[in-house]
């Protein structure tokens, strides 16, 4: 049986974490959009194209070719870049260029050709309520700023990268507002989504409640 799975919410809520688990455990392929938009950030920014010039950024889109791979790893025009998207000077700029229609309306349909004919969890900001509007289960995960920021803080002092709290905070601060902000398809909960609040819930919490909303849903089909 095929499966659609979207999951959207705000920056630093754990989407990512939890639906590479959820994909493992159903055994479907976990799509990470935002990667996506990432890619294409990292690749204006090492071109010397300013990421606030819309129409500079969006007439490279066709030069951009990205691939995200089995393994999770995140390829562009043949360049490994699954460390450097995560790097704040791609995180600080990611937002202008997914408010560029061009560049969405590219990504998006990526995207639905990677969900046409199998099952997949795709994570985002706009998979329920534009990307995959049929998809069968919708799922908006929330944290407080706070527990967001100290996630990411932890996660990017594995990764090597040097941040303080506070900025890490200001900086997802900054991407919800541009990303629920932007006049094509914003950051917001599809109206047939479920609220998932995961402040005070671990990540095994979390995959658990998905996975018994996923069997619970299709189970009735
Ligand atoms: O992992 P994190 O929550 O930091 O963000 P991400 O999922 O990697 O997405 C990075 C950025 O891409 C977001 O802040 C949005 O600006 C954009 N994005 C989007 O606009 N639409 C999506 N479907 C996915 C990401």
């Amino acid at each position: 049986m095929k499966v659609s799975i979207a999951i959207d919410g705000p920056a630093a809520a754990g989407k990512s974490t939890v639906a590479k688990i959820v994909a493992k455990r159903l055994n479907i392929s976990y799509i990470d959009t935002g990667a996506m938009y990432r890619a294409v950030t990292w690749y204006c920014v090492t071109n010397g194209i300013d990421c606030q010039d819309e129409a500079a950024c969006s007439a490279i889109i066709s030069n951009v070719h990205i691939d995200l791979k089995l393994d999770d790893t995140v390829w562009c025009n043949g360049t490994n870049i699954t460390e450097a998207i995560r790097e704040p000077f791609v995180s600080s700029q990611v937002s202008y260029i997914a408010s560029y229609k061009d560049i969405r309306l590219e990504m998006v349909k990526q995207q639905r050709a990677m969900a046409a004919d199998h099952s997949v969890i795709m994570d985002g900001r706009d998979i329920g309520t534009y990307v995959l509007p049929d998809a069968d289960i919708k799922i908006y995960q929330i944290a407080s700023i706070e527990t967001r920021a100290i996630r990411r803080y932890e996660e990017d002092l594995e990764k090597g990268i040097q941040t303080s709290l506070e900025e890490v905070e200001d900086e997802l601060r900054k991407r919800d507002y541009i990303d629920s902000h932007r006049d094509f398809a914003p950051l917001k909960p599809a109206p047939d989504s479920i609220l998932l609040d995961t402040s005070y819930l671990t990540v095994e919490q979390v995959v658990e409640e998905i996975i018994n909303i996923v069997k619970k849903k299709m189970g009735e089909e």
